[in-house]
């Protein structure tokens, strides 16, 4: 399967998701850099607050590259957040030190008429100017990762004020009023295509839309506010940006998998870590390229159960297909930095399956 949308490169991450089973697979970690690092946590304190991290490109650019000069992963991602554009569409958006992210919550229609796509790109300038500097700085065989929330996960944020358990007033928004949640997602569609485009312009060479909470929704709205919304974003950077490829993350999409990869025409699908890989080889590989999905306690737990689940991701899903190895969610701070460096031992000294 070769896919002729995506150009050709002497990157392994680039050439898996051209079509190539490389061999090695390529290896990158969702959240690779962050917490468990402690030259993370030591900049993260010079920086101040996390969003400061994340705008000030001279230290966003020294997190990213935090993890690559450890463990010489086959991609960098943009260090940021799904809740700048929340944040640049005008919404507050604050980090608070064990609570997670903290948003004041749209209400009702006159708080969505004040979200402003004008804004979004002006506001994004520094993030903009950590691609490019990126960009010149990794090494020549890595390849850098542009990304974005999905409009899913990044309304539940703006309606739910924060996390949230169940979704319960997003999705009231979203079966009750299904106008008026529709205006948010196409806001966060036309909002997210301008951020993710400027990435790409900026040098990022792929991108991936994280759908975090995309299986909390029934089939039918699964289809409407996950994989509709995706598709147009898909389509438009394969359109106006042809041959970058987009991955696709629908966290929780189970036997939806295959669905979301053919209707939203995503170059590549991030499995999360409850899909069996021998069904995805068998139902979503012949789609599009794969990755995924080590469990991220695996790493905390370490040891001879950490080397058996890498082998099982190695010996299903790469090798005879396109695969990128990750995890199946980000990686937890209390990960010992000395695990990850056991499993890309591991990964890189791999006999070839047969
Ligand atoms: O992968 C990377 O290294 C790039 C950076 C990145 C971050 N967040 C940095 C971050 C990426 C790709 C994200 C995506 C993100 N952010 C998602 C989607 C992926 C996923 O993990 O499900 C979501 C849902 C968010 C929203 C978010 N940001 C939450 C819920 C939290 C608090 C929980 C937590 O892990 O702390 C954040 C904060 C955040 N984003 C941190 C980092 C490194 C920790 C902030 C800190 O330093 O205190």
């Amino acid at each position: 399967m070769s896919d002729p949308r995506v150009a050709s490169s002497e990157k392994p991450f680039l050439r898996t998701l051209a079509g190539e089973a490389v061999w090695p697979p390529p290896v990158w970690l969702m959240r690779q850099a962050g917490r468990y690092l402690p030259e993370y946590r030591a900049t993260r304190e010079t920086a101040g607050g996390f969003l400061d991290l994340c705008y000030t490109p001279d230290f966003a650019i020294e997190v990213t590259l935090q993890p690559l000069r450890r463990y010489r992963f086959d991609a960098a991602i943009l260090f940021s957040d799904i809740l700048v554009v929340p944040h640049a569409l005008g919404q507050d958006v604050a980090f608070r030190a064990g609570e997670g992210p903290v948003l004041d919550a749209l209400k009702d229609e006159a708080d969505l008429a004040k979200l402003d796509v004008g804004r979004v790109l002006d506001h994004m300038r520094p993030v903009l100017e950590t691609v490019s500097g990126l960009a010149k700085a990794i090494p020549e065989t890595t390849a850098l990762i542009g990304f974005a929330g999905a409009p899913w996960t990044v309304a539940t944020y703006m309606i739910e004020g924060g996390g949230s358990k169940d979704f319960a007033t997003t999705k009231t928004w979203a079966y009750g009023r299904p106008d008026l949640f529709g205006r948010l997602i196409d806001t966060l569609v036309q909002a997210t295509g301008d951020y993710l485009i400027a990435q790409i312009d900026a040098g990022a060479e792929a991108v991936q839309i994280f759908d975090t909470w995309a299986g909390a929704l029934p089939e039918a709205e699964f289809m409407r506010w996950v994989v509709e919304p995706i598709g147009r974003l898909t389509r438009r950077i394969q359109t106006e940006r042809p041959g970058v490829p987009v991955i696709g993350f629908p966290r929780g999409a189970g036997v939806l998998y295959p669905t979301f990869v053919r209707e939203t025409g995503v170059t590549g699908v991030s499995l999360d870590t409850s899909v069996p890989c021998a069904w995805a080889a068998e139902a979503v590989q012949p789609l599009a390229v794969t990755q995924g999905n080590l469990d991220p306690i695996h790493l905390v737990a370490g040891g001879p159960a950490l080397d058996a689940a890498t082998d099982h991701v190695l010996s299903t899903l790469c090798g005879r297909r396109p695969h990128i190895f990750n995890l199946g969610h980000g990686i937890v701070p209390q990960t010992p930095p000395d695990s990850v460096a056991r499993m890309m031992e591991r990964i890189r000294n791999a006999p070839r399956p047969a």
